[in-house]
Formats: structure tokens, C-alpha cells, sequence
């Protein structure tokens, strides 16, 4: 059982204590090989305060929200506001209403591309992109793009696998309507200058939404401070429940947009012919929410907390600095993406006569997990000219011994395909 949440406030950080709030670090996998979990870039694993909580909203309070005139709805409702106040205070909104809950970042970024995109953007308006973002950061823009007639535009990388700076005085101007940009690089790692673009599209009066998937678990978040438009991100990978993710917009942009999702609950008055929406953030939640999994989200929030970024931060980055270390000197394995100055806990990288799946499913059968594939960039990874790669993603409670059994599991994989 996992030590009580009150009771983990501000304890020093200790990765062996932090290994046992996940239950199923401990578990031999189905081959009785010890997990080695470095899929985290993936979805992460969850700790038992999350994991009780959820039980805990099942076993006492199922109800729907905003819906029920008696005690297990109203108990429900007070749960998921204060999970919404959670995430407000977590990522420093100014206030609730500008964290609507969505389905993860996907549908997060999705709704923007319909709700701002299709009714704000015009020919001749311009959308700011990169190689290096995940097809859910892409396509949906591509779509838009067509329905509008605006244009995209793309930041080259630098050959280390950075957003060139120095396009960006040619590329921010005022036809610039919208600078659409992950915070992290799920594939690279890399860590994007939010800042000075969210500066940058300030100038220029556009709109700035980050892809804050990979980042939001790493690093703390102020969505005021650099000032952004938008942030979408998900629970699952951050240590909470699937099916839920949020997405956070300023109030006067929130406002102006028609609602995407139409049914239950997003409304104020509905006739035969016409609707008018409710006040926000119901405007866009529209139907049941994962009303228990937007709470274990909240419960999520809380456990990260309880480590601390600055912990977070320390134990990553050890991880990654020895992984970027050992992972190059290793024959055949070829590392990408920038160094660890500026990239978070993620490494892709292949290894020469081996293609990425075969190497995860050798890793596999000693127990390490990792991604291979694309990872939803194919535009990055014909950049990097590679159909695919393996990428191991780290999290506070992987070791450094972990670390040292993916090298071990490589050479292992080599040794299987007669290469040593
Ligand atoms: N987007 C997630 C990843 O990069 C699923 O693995």
C-alpha cells in the first residue's frame, strides 16, 4: 500500500520509497522478467493514491455532475470542481473556467483547430508549425488549413533537432495568425523556446497554443508566465487515468469561439431552431465527462506535488545525462536529437542491422519496455531520414540501474541478430 498523500509532502526524495506508490513496479511482467518501464514519453504508470481514489469516487460518490438534485451529485460535483481548481492553481490560470476537460491532447488541440481555427482563420492567414511536432499537433491544422484557405509555414530544425532561431524574425509576422508548438519533442526531447515564441506571436498579434503532452510532467507550467493562448495536454501521462485531458484557453478566447461537441450540458436555452451555449467551461464539455477520471486527474496533481518538480527535475536529468552518455558509445547505436542542455528525459535512437521493433520486442523479453516506431512524427522522422527508431522515455522513478539494463538489453539484441 502506498504511504498516504499528507505523508509525502516535502519528503526527501528517495527513488526506492517513490518505486513502491507504483504497484506495478514491483511486478514480475508475464515472461517473469523485472520491468524496466522506460515507455513513460508513452503513458506513465500510476501511483496508488491515484489508483485509490478512483475506487474511492467509484465505491462512495458515482453520480453524474452538475445534473443530480441529490447527495451523491452534488458530493461528485464539489470532487470534480475541485480537481478543476487543482489543475487552475497547477498550471496558474487565472481562473477555473479557462480549464475545460477534454479527452487528452488530442481532442484538446482538435477543438481548437475547429472551435478558434475554422472561424477565425482566413486566406492569406498564416499557421506556424515545425517538423518536429506529433501528428496531433499536425493534422488537424492540415484540415484546417484546407476548410480555410490559410496557410502553413514550418521552422526549420537545426541539424541538432532545435527549432532554428534564427528564422524566426522571416517567419513571425503579421500574417501570422496562430504559432502552434510543442513544448517537449516527443521523439527528440528537445525543449522549445515557449517564451520567446509566445513573445514573438504577442507581437504579431497571434495566437499561441502549445502542445504541453510531454512537457507538463517534466517541468512545472505557468500559463501566464510566458503568456500563452493555449495549452493542451494529458492525465495519462501524467501519472493519471486515460480518457481525460485538459485544455486551457484565455477566457476572451474561449468566449469568442462557437462550441465543438454539441449535446447535453453545453447549453443555456435550447429551441427547435436554435441553441444558446452555457457559460464556460460547460460551453465545451458537452455530454458526461470521465468525470471520475477528471478527478483522479486532480488526485495526480497532488502526488506530483508531493515530489516536487525540483525532485522531478534532478532525477531525470541524471537518468538522461548517463543514457546520453552510454547510449552512443554502445557499437552501432546512433543517438538523436539535441544535448541534454536542451532536451527533457527522452532518448530515440537506433541501432545499426536492427530495426526498432525487432529491438523493442529483444528489450521486451528482458524486460525493458520502450516505444518504436515513428511516435505519430512521420514529417520528423523523414527529417531524420529513418522510417523509425526505438526511443526509451524516462520518469522520476526509473534508476540508473535501468538505464544500464537497456544498454545491457542492446547488446543482448545484437548478440540475438549475430552482431556480437
Ligand atoms: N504521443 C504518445 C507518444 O509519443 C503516445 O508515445
Amino acid at each position: 500500500m502506498s504511504t498516504p498523500l499528507e505523508n509525502l509532502s516535502r519528503r526527501p526524495f528517495d527513488v526506492q520509497a517513490v518505486r513502491g506508490d507504483f504497484p506495478i513496479l514491483a511486478r514480475p511482467l508475464p515472461n517473469g522478467a523485472k520491468l524496466a518501464y522506460l515507455d513513460n514519453g508513452a503513458t506513465a504508470q500510476k501511483p496508488q493514491a491515484v489508483i485509490d481514489k478512483l475506487r474511492a469516487i467509484y465505491e462512495t460518490c458515482t453520480a453524474n455532475v452538475h445534473r443530480g438534485i441529490h447527495q451523491l451529485g452534488d458530493r461528485v460535483t464539489v470532487e470534480l470542481e475541485a480537481a478543476r481548481e487543482k489543475i487552475r492553481q497547477f498550471l496558474n490560470a487565472a481562473e477555473a473556467a479557462e480549464i475545460v476537460f477534454t479527452s487528452g491532447t488530442t481532442m484538446s488541440i482538435n477543438l481548437v483547430a475547429h472551435a478558434w481555427g475554422r472561424k477565425f482563420l482566413k486566406p492569406g492567414d498564416e499557421i506556424l508549425l515545425n517538423e518536429m511536432e506529433h501528428h496531433a499537433n499536425l493534422v488537424p491544422w492540415q484540415q484546417t488549413a484546407k476548410a480555410t484557405g490559410a496557410k502553413m509555414r514550418f521552422i526549420p530544425l537545426t541539424t541538432d533537432g532545435r527549432l532554428d532561431a534564427s528564422h524566426f524574425d522571416r517567419l513571425i509576422t503579421s500574417k501570422t495568425k496562430l504559432v502552434a508548438v510543442t513544448a517537449m519533442s516527443n521523439v527528440l526531447g528537445t525543449i522549445n523556446p515557449i517564451r520567446e515564441l509566445a513573445l514573438r506571436a504577442k507581437q504579431v498579434g497571434a495566437v499561441i497554443l502549445v502542445d504541453g503532452a510531454q512537457s507538463v510532467p517534466h517541468m512545472p507550467t505557468d500559463v501566464r508566465d510566458p503568456a500563452i493562448d493555449f495549452l493542451a495536454f494529458s492525465g495519462h501521462k501524467l501519472y493519471g487515468p486515460t480518457g481525460i485531458g485538459v485544455l486551457y484557453g484565455r477566457r476572451e478566447l474561449l468566449e469568442a469561439m462557437d462550441p465543438f461537441l454539441c449535446g447535453g450540458n453545453m447549453i443555456n436555452e435550447v429551441h427547435l431552431e436554435s441553441s444558446t451555449w452555457g457559460e464556460l467551461p460547460a460551453k465545451f464539455e458537452a455530454g458526461t465527462i470521465p468525470i471520475t477520471e477528471a478527478i483522479g486527474l486532480g488526485a495526480a496533481i497532488d502526488y506530483v506535488q508531493s515530489i516536487g518538480f525540483e525532485a522531478i527535475h534532478t532525477q531525470e536529468s541524471r537518468l538522461l545525462e548517463r543514457a546520453l552518455r552510454l547510449l552512443p558509445q554502445q557499437p552501432g547505436v546512433t543517438v538523436y536529437g539535441p544535448t541534454a542542455k536542451h532536451r527533457g528525459s527522452i532518448v530515440s535512437f537506433t541501432v545499426e542491422k536492427v530495426h526498432p521493433h525487432d529491438l523493442a520486442d529483444l528489450l521486451d523479453q528482458k524486460g525493458v519496455a520502450v516505444r518504436a516506431g515513428h511516435h505519430c512524427t512521420m514529417p520528423l522522422h523523414d527529417w531524420l531520414d529513418v522510417p523509425a527508431t526505438a526511443r526509451a522515455s524516462f520518469a522520476f522513478y526509473n534508476t540508473e540501474a535501468e538505464v544500464d539494463t537497456l544498454i545491457d538489453s542492446i547488446h543482448f539484441a545484437r548478440h540475438k541478430f549475430r552482431l556480437e
